[in-house]
């Protein structure tokens, strides 16, 4: 099966993405955890990336395809994939299409997840992550169990994206709206959107996802 989330920052794509990827045995694959590995390591992809990603900018198309087309001949990739923070443009969507049409596959489901500006902003300025392993949690809604640490047993402390900044996510919210919403309209014209509240606890909605799949198989 293959999916794609579409959503504003922080509307839990990444969050729900995880859940699916694992109920679902698929790969979940986030071109902003790809990007943010490369910025970490320093690589040249990194390196190109960085100043777009602190300033809540999208990376140009040509490199975010790039990424995609080396990821989906990953062998993870074989039993389906989740695609989490990409397409983000329309560019991008045609793209995807012509690179899984080249494969014999095609996208079954979008999910679009819908959130209020307000809450998206509680969420993302108090997302704590860990570098190891990616664990995403919340100050507020989702903490650790022990202050500053990841659940999983690694030893680096947890840390605030660069982009978490209220001024960041005001731009992130400002670049999804032109370009990416545009997305919407787009999987809704070929019939793959349906939408969800992504308002409500992590459990509620993904039991609102998993309702969707459901009914999609
Ligand atoms: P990316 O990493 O994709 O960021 P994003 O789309 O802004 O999304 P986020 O990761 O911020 O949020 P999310 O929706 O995954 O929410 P999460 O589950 O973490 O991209 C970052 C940057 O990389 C971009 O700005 C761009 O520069 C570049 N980039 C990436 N892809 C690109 C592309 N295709 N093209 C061009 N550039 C690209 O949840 C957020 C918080 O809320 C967490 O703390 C979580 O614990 C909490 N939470 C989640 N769900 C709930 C819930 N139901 N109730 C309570 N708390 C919740």
């Amino acid at each position: 099966m293959i999916i794609v989330f579409l959503g504003p920052p922080g509307a839990g794509k990444g969050t729900q993405a995880k859940l699916l990827a694992e109920k679902l045995e698929i790969a979940q694959i986030s071109t902003g955890d790809i990007l943010r590995e490369a910025v970490r390591n320093k690589t040249p992809l990194g390196l190109k990336a960085q100043e777009k990603m602190n300033s809540g900018e999208l990376v140009s198309d040509d490199i975010v395809i790039g990424i995609i087309k080396d990821r989906i001949n990953a062998r993870d990739c074989g039993n389906g994939m989740i695609f989490d923070g990409f397409p983000r443009t329309i560019e991008q969507a045609d793209a995807l299409s012509q690179l899984l049409e080249n494969k014999g596959k095609k996208i079954d489901l979008v999910v679009n997840l819908d959130l209020d500006d307000q809450v998206i902003i509680e969420r993302l300025t108090s997302r704590r992550s860990c570098p190891t392993c990616g664990a995403v949690y919340n100050l507020v809604l989702k903490p650790p169990k022990q202050e500053g640490k990841c659940d999983n047993g690694c030893s680096t402390p947890l840390y605030r994206r660069d982009d978490d900044s209220e001024k960041v996510i005001s731009e992130r919210l400002r670049v999804y709206r032109a370009e990416s919403y545009p997305l919407i309209e787009f999987y809704d014209g070929k019939h793959l959107l349906k939408t969800v509240s992504a308002d409500g606890s992590i459990e509620d909605v993904f039991a609102k996802i998993r309702c969707l799949i459901g009914s999609e198989l």
